[in-house]
């Protein structure tokens, strides 16, 4: 498994155990509801979106042929998905107490998971093109296959 494969999954169970210790926190001292959306987003963002990252980084391209359109951008993608989720669930628990200050916080995290998300769109989205000479090589292995069932 390549370095951010692992990194995103672990990530995501590390997101998972601190959410849902949040969870539990709020459950048992109802007045800690006032940070559902830290609870929140420490599941969705983090333990629900990042091991879809991981496991899509590592299936997408097995299932098309084409290795990952580019490794370092996805290893970018970890640092800027990890610091912003973190800073976005900083900022939502300081927004409780100091809603300017944590605003602030909260919209850099956001504009960094953002960015992440985007990346990971792209990086994606170039995967399953494929590059321009391996798409060619892998039609012509189609239309070859093709031409071979069409003889037996
Ligand atoms: C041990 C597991 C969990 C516990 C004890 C727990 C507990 C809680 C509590 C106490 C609330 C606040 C409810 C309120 O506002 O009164 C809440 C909200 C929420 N939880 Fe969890 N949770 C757990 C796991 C999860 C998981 C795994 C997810 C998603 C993957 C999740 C998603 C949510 C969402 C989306 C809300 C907000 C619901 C709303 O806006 O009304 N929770 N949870
Ligand atoms: C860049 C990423 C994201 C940013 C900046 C962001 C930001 C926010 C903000 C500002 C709120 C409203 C808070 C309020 O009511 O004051 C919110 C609510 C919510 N977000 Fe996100 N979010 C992001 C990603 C996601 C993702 C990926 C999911 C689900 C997969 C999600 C699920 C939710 C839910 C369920 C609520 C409502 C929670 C509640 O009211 O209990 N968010 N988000």
């Amino acid at each position: 498994m390549d370095w951010y494969v692992k990194a995103f999954l672990k990530a995501s169970l590390t997101w998972l155990a601190a959410g849902v210790s949040l969870g539990v926190a709020m459950a048992a001292h109802p007045l800690w509801t006032v940070y559902r959306l830290v609870h929140v987003h420490m599941l969705l963002l983090g333990f629900v979106t990042m091991m879809i990252y991981g496991v899509a980084y590592h299936v997408i391209p097995r299932f098309t042929g084409f290795p990952l359109h580019n490794r370092r951008a996805a290893v970018w993608h970890w640092w800027i998905s990890n610091i912003g989720l973190a800073l976005m669930a900083t900022g939502f628990a300081i927004r409780v107490h100091d809603a300017t200050a944590g605003t602030v916080v909260l919209a850099t995290g956001g504009t960094l998971s953002a960015l992440g998300a985007y990346t990971f769109v792209y990086l994606i989205w170039r995967t399953i093109d494929g590059p321009a000479s391996m798409r060619a090589a892998q039609q012509r292995g189609q239309a070859g296959k093709g031409k071979k069932l069409n003889v037996a």
